[in-house]
C-alpha cells in the first residue's frame, strides 16, 4: 500500500486552487437516479470516492461518462433497471447509503447492504430510515442489509433527531419525487445541502428553505435532466488554510468561497494568524505572528466542522500554549490524537475532549498511520514542521476526498514524495 514521505519542509509560500467539494458532489451525483434523462456536472474532482460513486451508477444501469481532464461526469439515468447496490460498494465508501432514497423515489425499491460503522464511530442510520420511513416506505433490515420498498411515496413532516446532513440528503432526494408535500424539521444546513436542493431545483424539484432548519419540500412527478457546477469544498480550503499557517507561510487559496469556512477563519485569528478576503481569493499568512493556543468545539454547520478538528489540532500542536479540542459530533474521532502523539505532541484525550499542550516539545517525524481521510491530511501537515522525516502509510484514505494533495502542496514548497510499498 502507498505511503507519503514527508520531509519538514520551509514556510509555505504561493497560490493553490480548491477543488469541487467531495461532500457536495456525492449526494448529488446519487440524484441522478431520480431522472431518466441526462445531466452534466462540473467541477467534478478527481477521488476515489468519486470512482466508487460513478460504479454504483453503473451498477444501477446508468451511463456515467467521466472526462477527468475537464473534471466533468456526464451521467445517463435512462437505463437504470436495478435496485439493488452491492457490499462490495458500499464497504467501499459509507455514501454510498445517499443512493438509497432517489432509488427507491425511482424504482419503488432499494436493497443496500448495511454501511456499518468506521473508524471514527458508530454511524448509526436511523434518521435516513426514520425520515423514509416517513414518507411511507417499508424498511427491513438486519446486521447485513437494508431493504425498502414503496408503492408511491407520501410527502410528511420529519423531525430529525440530529441535523444529520446525509439523512437530510436522503430524505431530500426521496421527497422530491413524493406525493404532497414534506417538511424536515432540525433539517442540516451545511453548505452541500444548499448545492444538493439547487441542483435538484434545476431538475425541476421544488425545495425552499435549504440552508436553513426547515426544509419545505413540494413533490413534483418528474425531474428532467439538467447541468450544474459544484461548489469548492470547504474542508479542502480549510485545510490548506491551516497548511499556510502551520509552516508559518503565506497562501493565497483560489475557489473558496469565505462565507463556507467562517468558523476556520474564526480560529485561524484567534491563534494570530492573519487571514484576508483577497479578491482572488484567501489569503492566509501564519508568518506575521508568533501563535498562541485557542479551544474548538465541533458542531453542526455553521459551528467548526468536525471534518476540520484533525487538521486544526494538528496546527494547534505547534503554538504556544495548552488547547482543548471538544469533538461533539463523532464519538471516536481521536485517532488522530495517538499518531500525533506518537511524533512528540503528548496529548491527552479524556472521553470527548482532548488536550494539546502547544509547542513546548517540538513535533519529531516517525512512522505514523492515516485511520481516516482528514487524519491523515492531519499528519501530512504535522509532518511538513516535524524535524526529519515522517512516513504517513495507509494513504488511500486521503486520496479518497483530496484531490492532488500532495502535488498542491509541493507546489507551495512542500517535500512530499508517494511511495508505493
Ligand atoms: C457527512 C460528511 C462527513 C462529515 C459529517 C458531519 C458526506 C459524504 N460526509 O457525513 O464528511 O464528517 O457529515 O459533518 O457528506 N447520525 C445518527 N443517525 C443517523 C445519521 C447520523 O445518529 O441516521 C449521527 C452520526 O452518528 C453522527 C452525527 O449524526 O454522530 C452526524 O452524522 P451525519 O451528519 O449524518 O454525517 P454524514 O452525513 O454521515
Amino acid at each position: 500500500m502507498a505511503k507519503f514521505v514527508v520531509e519538514k519542509s520551509g514556510p509555505l509560500v504561493g497560490e493553490v486552487s480548491i477543488s469541487g467539494a467531495k461532500n457536495a458532489v456525492l449526494p448529488i451525483m446519487a440524484a441522478t437516479v431520480l431522472t431518466d434523462e441526462v445531466c452534466e456536472i462540473y467541477d467534478v474532482p478527481r477521488l476515489r470516492d468519486v470512482d466508487v460513486m460513478c460504479q454504483i451508477l453503473r451498477s444501477l444501469g446508468a451511463g456515467v461518462t467521466e472526462n477527468y481532464e475537464d473534471h466533468t461526469v456526464v451521467i445517463d439515468g435512462s437505463g437504470i433497471d436495478k435496485s439493488e447496490i452491492p457490499y462490495d460498494l458500499v464497504k467501499k465508501m459509507r455514501a454510498s447509503f445517499f443512493v438509497m432514497g432517489p432509488l427507491l423515489a425511482r424504482t419503488g425499491a432499494a436493497f443496500i447492504a448495511q454501511p456499518g460503522g468506521c473508524s471514527i464511530g458508530n454511524r448509526p442510520i436511523d434518521l435516513h430510515i426514520k425520515g423514509l420511513k416517513g414518507l411511507g416506505a417499508r424498511i427491513v433490515q438486519d446486521d447485513n442489509s437494508v431493504e425498502a420498498i414503496v408503492k408511491e411515496l407520501t410527502g410528511s413532516l420529519v423531525y430529525l433527531d440530529f441535523p444529520s446532513v446525509g439523512a437530510t440528503e436522503n430524505i431530500m432526494m426521496a421527497a422530491s419525487l413524493a406525493k404532497g408535500v414534506t417538511t424536515i424539521e432540525n433539517a442540516a444546513e451545511e453548505p452541500e445541502i444548499v448545492d444538493l436542493a439547487n441542483f435538484l431545483n434545476k431538475m425541476g424539484a421544488k425545495i425552499k428553505g435549504a440552508g436553513t432548519d426547515t426544509i419545505r419540500i413540494e413533490g413534483v412527478e418528474h425531474l428532467h435532466g439538467t447541468r450544474h457546477t459544484v461548489i469548492p469544498d470547504r474542508i479542502e480550503t480549510g485545510t490548506f488554510m491551516v497548511a499556510a499557517a502551520i509552516t508559518r507561510g503565506d497562501v493565497l487559496i483560489k475557489n473558496s468561497v469565505p462565507g463556507h469556512v467562517r468558523p476556520v477563519i474564526a480560529k485561524l485569528i484567534e491563534c494570530g494568524a492573519v487571514v484576508n478576503d483577497e479578491v482572488d481569493g484567501l489569503r492566509v499568512r501564519g508568518d506575521l505572528r508568533k501563535l498562541v493556543a485557542t479551544d474548538i468545539k465541533t458542531l453542526p454547520y455553521p459551528g467548526f466542522p468536525t471534518d476540520m478538528q484533525a487538521p486544526f489540532m494538528a496546527l494547534l500542536t505547534t503554538v504556544q500554549g495548552t488547547s482543548t479540542v471538544n469533538e461533539t459530533i463523532f464519538e471516536n474521532r481521536f485517532m488522530h490524537a495517538a499518531e500525533l502523539s506518537r511524533m512528540g505532541a503528548n496529548i491527552r484525550v479524556d472521553g470527548r475532549n482532548a488536550y494539546v499542550p502547544g509547542d513546548k516539545r517540538p513535533l519529531v517525524g516517525t512512522s505514523v498511520m492515516a485511520t481516516d481521510l482528514r487524519a491523515g491530511a492531519a499528519l501530512v501537515l504535522a509532518g511538513l514542521v516535524a524535524e526529519g522525516r515522517t512516513e504517513v502509510a495507509d494513504i488511500y484514505h486521503i486520496e479518497r476526498g483530496y484531490e492532488n494533495f500532495m502535488d498542491k502542496l509541493n507546489s507551495l514548497g512542500a517535500k512530499i514524495t508517494r511511495v508505493d510499498d
